[in-house]
């Protein structure tokens, strides 16, 4: 019998692929891997309600906005850390995180911290690459595809190894919003396939 791998998801908004994963886990997609628990950046987010809906814990920890950028990653990040130490965290998921994470828990969770980002990486990543921006600066780069990408996190931003992507194709006349839609029915396939690829990595190296 395997040990389970207690998962962690960071999210910063509406949450649906939150919702993806909750709901694979329901079906059993996330084979030995549970959902101990949800974190986020920012209050009033309906991200909250999903985890709340489905009895997982939720923790808000907000940055603290009186730090300069580089310790506030930091503080927030080693928050993020302590909480894994805490709760044998064995997989940290980012489903739409938008703080950047930093410091000690890059180098204690190598390999065990996955990202999913809204367009082909290396392409349209970066900081300040994060939702709609993304998916506009797709359109006007003139892209005949796009889709999303999950891959393992370093020190970097959206730089680490790939660990799936998915494609969808850019349409005449799309607006971000329309495209963003598209990607995202890929997205909730992509995460759910991803975290389930590393649950059973991890409990085979903890086994
Ligand atoms: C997703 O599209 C995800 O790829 C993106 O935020 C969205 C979150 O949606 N992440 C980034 O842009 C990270 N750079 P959700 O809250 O409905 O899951």
């Amino acid at each position: 019998m395997q040990n389970t791998v207690h998962i962690l998801v960071l999210v910063s908004g509406n949450g649906s692929n939150l919702q993806a994963l909750i709901n694979a886990g329901q079906r059993g997609e996330l084979g030995v891997g549970r959902i101990a628990a949800t974190l986020t950046d920012r209050a009033d987010i309906y991200a909250l309600e999903r985890a709340r809906l489905a009895n997982i814990p939720a923790l808000v920890e907000p940055p603290n906005m009186t730090l300069p950028i580089a310790q506030r990653r930091q503080d927030l990040s080693d928050r993020i850390l302590q909480f894994c130490r805490e709760r044998n965290i064995g997989l940290i998921v980012l489903a739409g995180f938008l703080s950047i994470l930093a410091g000690d828990i890059i180098r204690e969770y190598t390999g065990r911290i996955i990202n999913l980002h809204p367009s082909l990486l290396p392409k349209f990543g970066g900081v300040g690459m994060y939702g709609e921006r993304v998916h506009q600066a797709v359109i006007d780069a003139g892209e005949p595809e796009s889709g999303c990408t999950v891959h393992l996190v370093d020190a970097g931003t959206d730089t680490g190894p790939i660990l799936l992507q998915r494609r969808v194709p850019v349409l005449a006349g799309d607006t971000a919003a329309a495209l963003a839609e598209r990607i995202h029915h890929e997205e909730y396939i992509a995460i759910v396939e991803g975290t389930a690829l590393m649950v059973v990595q991890i409990a085979a190296n903890t086994a």
